[in-house]
């Protein structure tokens, strides 16, 4: 009898050691390491794992909210047991969802609640910035000391996205994109080894996660150069309402602009929307000049003078820099993001970054704002474009050489984006808002020569992008495999767009 009690415990033992550590409790084993984690099945789960794109519903295996890089590595080790994938969260605004796992059952990394320190070092003239913060916060921060760094005009997007893969915006001409900033960052590895990498410390890796990242790490911190901010930032907004022929023939002078001698405080964009009536085009010239107010006029004029239309509305306004952030960031004029729940839409992007070499040739410009102006009335989702001034000669974003950083493309004229989204801002988005947006591209890819060398923008991430490995990492994508093979053997940094190993 004693043998048959004994042998029944054991079993009873084994069972359980077996339930643990192979069918097991996720949440738990987090939960014994001290880790703040809010699994299904909890009340704010589904809040907590809501994407800002609503086009996308995913079911995390977990999210966690870690303290410190040592917890970071903690959760890295239980998801190997649990054979997850990792990703971490920052501002949550990938255009697919991919903060949160981009497919189901990945452990999200929440970045955003816990790591959001700034330290700001005067001497050096550099930051350490954590990568829960958002855009506004950086911005404003930096301001305070007179600093800033190139980055996107939405406060919301975090940093964590935005320099793993780019950060472009109005100053970018001027300073480079926010991934240009840093010199170097801390990082959790795959096998849960904290590091730092930089020019001299794995300097591989940090080639790499300048420009591709989150398939190579979880970044706690990023540390940049900052610039002096400028003494006085004049935002401008001119508005038109144009036939497509007149709008075409616009976007043309644009072009021809951009390719002269644009000064690199003059940041700026086309933004194209919906016209009055079918066969028109609203476009508006936006942007700003980070230059004295009185020099503004000089700088126009050369665009201005050449659209032979007067612009319907116009708004010139001189400020601060901070002012100019503000302006373009939030309809309220709000930077600090703290407290302030964010918002979410149901959209579809795809984006185009022209070469420099070989600008949109007239007639796709023509068949471009046809589109729009025909398509566009009737299309049953809202839609605007944007088209940025992103080089010109002496660009500092295409100053950096080609190889310095992972990201790909350094020859670039416009950065176009398509955006789509659904009137409501709630899911479903229609079959034909995705067809809508794909004429777009098309009707500019369909008529320029079948050799143009356009590339894609991996900030505006198009899941249904054929060829991404190229459009996106271009040549660069064959190192990225091999340092994937390298730090990543195992795939934990799995995402719908993460670099595949060699
Ligand atoms: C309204 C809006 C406006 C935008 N405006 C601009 C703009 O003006 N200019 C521009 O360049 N882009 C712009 N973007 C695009 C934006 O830069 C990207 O979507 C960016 O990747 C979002 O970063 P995030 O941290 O908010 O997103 P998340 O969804 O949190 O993260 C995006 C990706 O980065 C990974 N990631 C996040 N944090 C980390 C980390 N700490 N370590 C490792 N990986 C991490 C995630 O896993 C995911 O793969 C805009 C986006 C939106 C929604
Ligand atoms: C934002 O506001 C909060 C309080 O509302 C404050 O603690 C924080 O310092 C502010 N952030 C910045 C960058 O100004
Ligand atoms: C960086 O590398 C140097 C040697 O090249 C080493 O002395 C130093 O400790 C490293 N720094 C960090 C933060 O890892
Ligand atoms: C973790 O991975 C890095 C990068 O591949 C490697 O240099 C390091 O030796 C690994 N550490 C351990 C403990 O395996």
């Amino acid at each position: 009898m004693g043998i048959n009690v004994r042998l029944f415990r054991a079993s009873l033992l084994i069972i359980a050691w077996f339930t643990y550590c192979v069918a097991g409790d996720l949440v738990s084993d987090l939960k014994a390491k001290g880790i703040e984690v809010v699994g299904p099945g909890q009340s704010s789960f589904g809040s907590v794992s809501a994407p800002f794109n609503r086009r996308f519903t995913f079911q995390p295996a977990a999210v966690t909210f870690p303290k410190k890089p040592e917890e970071i590595s903690n959760i890295i080790q239980i998801a190997t047991k649990y054979q997850k994938h990792v990703v971490a969260r920052s501002g949550g605004h990938s255009y697919i969802a991919n903060g949160i796992g981009g497919q189901n059952g990945a452990i999200i990394i929440d970045v955003n609640k816990h790591f959001t320190h700034i330290q700001v070092n005067t001497q050096s003239n550099t930051a350490v910035i954590e990568t829960g913060n958002r855009l506004g916060d950086i911005a404003l921060a930096l301001n305070s000391y007179g600093r800033g760094i190139g980055h996107g005009t939405c406060p919301y997007v975090g940093i964590g996205g935005h320099a793993s893969f780019g950060g472009f915006g109005y100053a970018s001409r001027l300073w480079g994109m926010a991934l240009d900033a840093i010199t170097s960052m801390n990082v959790v590895l795959a096998n849960g080894t904290i590091v730092t990498a930089s020019k001299t410390n794995n300097s591989e890796l940090f080639w790499g996660m300048r420009g591709a990242g989150p398939s190579f790490g979880i970044t706690t911190s990023i540390t940049v150069k900052t610039f002096p901010v400028p003494p006085s930032a004049t935002v401008f907004l001119y508005t038109w309402d144009l036939p497509a022929a007149s709008a075409s023939n616009v976007l043309d002078i644009y072009q021809t602009f951009s390719l002269g001698k644009v000064p690199l405080g003059f940041g700026s964009e086309l933004l194209l929307s919906k016209g009055n009536k079918k066969g028109r085009v609203s476009v508006t010239l936006q942007g700003v000049w980070f230059g004295s107010a009185k020099t503004f006029n000089g700088v126009i004029t050369p665009l201005l003078g050449k659209i032979s239309q007067k612009p319907q509305t116009q708004q010139v306004q001189s400020g601060t820099y901070i002012d100019s952030v503000a302006f373009f960031g939030d309809k309220d004029g709000k930077l600090n993001t703290t407290g302030i729940p964010d918002d979410h839409s149901a959209f579809y992007v795809k984006s185009l970054l022209t070469p420099e070499g070989q600008p949109m040739t007239q007639s796709s410009q023509r068949a471009f704002m046809e589109y729009l102006a025909n398509e566009g009335i009737t299309s049953r989702i809202s839609w605007f474009v944007e088209v940025e001034e992103w080089g010109g000669p002496g660009s500092i974003v295409n100053a950096v050489p080609l190889d310095e950083t992972a990201f790909a493309n350094r020859d670039v004229l416009f950065l176009i984006q398509f955006y789509g989204n659904t009137f409501s801002d709630e899911p479903p988005f229609p079959q034909s808002g995705f067809t809508f947006v794909d004429g777009m591209v098309e009707s500019i890819l369909n008529n320029n020569p079948t050799d143009w060398s356009y590339s894609a923008y991996p900030n505006y991430l198009d899941d249904r992008l054929q060829n991404w490995q190229h459009l996106y990492f271009g040549q660069h994508y064959d190192r990225l495999q091999r340092l994937k093979g390298a730090v990543d053997p195992g795939d934990m940094f799995k995402f719908p767009t993460s670099i595949e190993k060699k």
